[in-house]
């Protein structure tokens, strides 16, 4: 009669063994999420800012990188994009990213005032934007299409109106973009 439910030593019994499952299952969900951390941390140095590298942002908009003919995207000499972002209270520039498939896109972020954050939905493209700093993240791109990038930072009263998109067209597309003349002279993006 020993492992009949009523007798309260088998019950007690039985409730420790299950205890001692529950533990074990959640320790080790515990390491396997803390494994995939560092795992994805080193591999793919995801960390904003991991690449801390600073800039001013008093000075965005007279000189250097983020000035507002440089930002969209720019085909590289070695066949890949840069993408240059500059986000502010409460919009990106510019308001619609072009990239193309199948070709590595880096994206080069930063923020004119506050802290926005950076989100391209349907993909695992995700950081934040902060003043005095450049976010660089990369990415490819396989299937044409729309995604929509909302800022997902609270950034001030504004904030939920802020978002631009990325239009994802095939190779092809983008490099006879690139190729007109009057795109010689200024960056892609799909802002008409
Ligand atoms: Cu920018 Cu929220």
């Amino acid at each position: 009669m020993s492992t009949h439910p009523t007798d309260p030593h088998a019950s007690a019994e039985v409730a420790a063994r299950v205890e001692r499952r529950w533990a074990t299952l959640m320790v080790a969900l515990v390491l396997v999420l803390v494994a995939m951390t560092v795992y994805t941390g080193l591999h793919w140095a995801m960390m904003p800012p991991s690449r801390v590298e600073t800039i001013d942002p008093e000075t965005l908009h007279v000189s250097g990188e983020f000035v507002e003919t440089n930002l969209g995207s720019a085909l590289e000499p070695d066949g890949s994009v840069t993408v240059r972002v500059l986000a502010q209270q409460y919009s990106f520039t510019p308001q619609c990213i072009v990239v193309p498939t199948d070709t590595p896109i880096t994206f080069r972020a930063t923020s004119a005032d506050v802290v926005h954050g950076f989100l391209v939905t349907d993909t695992n493209l995700n950081s934040m934007v902060e003043p005095g700093y450049v976010s660089t993240f990369r990415t490819t791109f396989e299937k044409p299409g729309d995604h929509l990038m909302p800022c997902h930072e609270y950034c001030g009263t504004g904030h939920q109106g802020m978002w631009a998109h990325v239009k994802v067209v095939d190779r092809d597309t983008f490099t006879k973009m690139a190729a007109l003349p009057e795109n010689q002279s200024r960056r892609l993006s799909c802002v008409k």
